[in-house]
C-alpha cells in the first residue's frame, strides 16, 4: 500500500512570484521526483507561513494562485502526489498547538530567522522585540506540524531550512518520549547538485535581494529581464570568462552538455554580451514556452486550480486526521464517547 512508501514532503511559502531560481533549485527537481511512484509525495502551499512576513491579503492570495498554477503548469501529477494548501488542512494548526506545548522555548530562541531579526533590531538600537510577531518566533513549530502531521520521512529543502528540520526532529522526539512512539523522525534532504542560480546582480537569485527573473515572463519581457543581468565591459570579440558569468551560469542550468560546451566555446571566441543574452532567452523559452501557455490558461481559470487543491486537501485531511486522533488520545484528549 502507498502508506508503506517513503513519504517525501515539502512546502512553499506563498509570498512572491516563482522565479528562475525557484524553478531550477526546487520546482524542477521536485516535479521530476513527483513522477516516481516509488514515493508517497506531498507538496503544499505554506500560506499560514506567508502570514508571518506578509500582511498584504492581495499579495498572499495572488502568490498562492501563481505558485499553484506554476506547479500544475509544469506537470505536477496530482493523482500521484498530494497537493494542497496548508490552510485547508485544519489538522495542521491543531497539531501545531499540541506541539507548541512540548516544544522548548529555549529551542525557539535559537532559530536563525528569529535571531537574525533580534540582531537587526539591536544593531539599529531598537527594542530587541521590535516588529517581531509570535508567528516568527513559533515558525519552526508550525513547520514541524506540517511535516509530522504526515509522518514524512524525507523533506527536500534548501540549506537555510536544515535547522528547522532539526527542530522538528527535536520536537517529535520530545513528544515520543512523553507520550509514546507517535512520530517518525524526519530527515532534511539537501541536494548539493542542484544549482543555486545567480540573480541579476550576481548574488544568489532571491526575492529578498530584488534580483529575480520571474519564471513565466512573456518572451519580450523575458529578454528585457535577461538584458539586465550584470556583465563586465568586455567588447564583442574579446574572450570572456564563462565561470564567473551569471549569463553562463543560467545557461548551464537550462542547457544540455553539448549546448554548454558550445556556449563555453562562444565565450572563448568573444561572443557579444547582447548575443549571449539573446541565446539564453531563446534557450529558456524552449524549455518553458509550453508550460507558460498552460500557466496563462490556469491563471485565467482559477476554478480548475481550486478543484485540484480541494482534491489534495481531502486526501491530506484524511491522513492528517488519523494521526491527529492518535495524538489527541495520547495526550489525554480522546474523542467523546
Ligand atoms: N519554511 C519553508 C521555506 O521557507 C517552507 C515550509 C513551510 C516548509 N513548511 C514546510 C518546507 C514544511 C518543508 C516542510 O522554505
Amino acid at each position: 500500500m502507498s502508506s508503506e512508501k517513503l513519504r517525501v514532503l515539502t512546502g512553499i511559502t506563498t509570498t512572491g512570484t516563482p522565479h528562475l531560481g525557484n524553478y531550477v533549485g526546487a520546482i524542477r527537481p521536485a516535479i521530476a521526483a513527483s513522477k516516481s511512484t516509488d514515493f508517497d509525495s506531498f507538496f503544499f502551499l505554506a500560506d499560514y507561513h506567508a502570514l508571518i512576513k506578509c500582511h498584504e491579503p492581495e499579495q498572499v492570495r495572488q502568490s498562492a494562485r501563481e505558485i499553484a498554477a506554476t506547479w500544475l503548469a509544469l506537470g505536477l501529477d496530482t493523482n500521484n502526489t498530494t497537493f494542497y494548501r496548508q490552510s485547508d488542512v485544519p489538522e495542521i494548526p491543531e497539531l501545531t498547538w499540541v506541539l507548541t506545548c512540548v516544544a522548548a522555548k529555549g529551542l525557539m530562541n535559537r532559530a536563525h530567522a528569529y535571531k537574525a531579526a533580534v540582531q537587526a533590531n539591536e544593531e539599529e538600537q531598537q527594542d530587541p522585540d521590535f516588529g517581531i510577531n509570535m508567528g516568527l518566533f513559533s515558525y519552526p513549530i508550525l513547520m514541524a506540524a506540517d511535516i509530522l502531521a504526515f509522518n514524512a520521512h524525507r523533506v527536500p529543502v534548501g540549506r537555510d531550512q536544515v535547522q528547522h528540520l532539526e527542530m522538528a526532529r527535536d520536537i517529535a522526539q520530545r513528544f515520543n518520549h512523553l507520550y509514546g512512539d507517535t512520530f517518525t523522525l524526519p530527515e532534511a534532504q539537501v541536494d548539493d547538485n542542484v544549482a543555486v542560480l545567480k540573480g541579476l546582480d550576481g548574488r544568489k537569485m532571491s526575492k529578498s535581494y530584488g534580483n529575480t527573473i520571474p519564471l513565466f515572463l512573456p518572451p519580450k519581457k523575458m529578454q528585457k529581464a535577461i538584458n539586465k543581468i550584470k556583465t563586465n565591459l568586455l567588447e564583442p570579440g574579446e574572450p570572456k570568462d564563462p565561470d564567473t558569468s551569471t549569463v553562463f551560469q543560467i545557461w548551464q542550468a537550462f542547457a544540455s552538455e553539448e549546448q554548454t560546451a558550445w556556449m563555453r566555446k562562444q565565450f572563448a571566441e568573444g561572443i557579444a554580451w547582447g548575443q549571449a543574452k539573446k541565446e539564453l532567452c531563446a534557450l529558456i523559452n524552449d524549455e518553458l514556452a509550453a508550460a507558460r501557455d498552460e500557466y496563462e490558461r490556469l491563471m485565467a481559470d482559477p476554478g480548475f486550480v481550486d478543484v485540484q487543491l480541494r482534491k489534495g486537501a481531502e486526501k491530506a485531511r484524511e491522513r492528517a486526521g488519523r494521526l491527529l486522533a492518535k495524538v489527541k488520545t495520547a495526550v489525554g484528549i480522546p474523542p467523546l464517547a
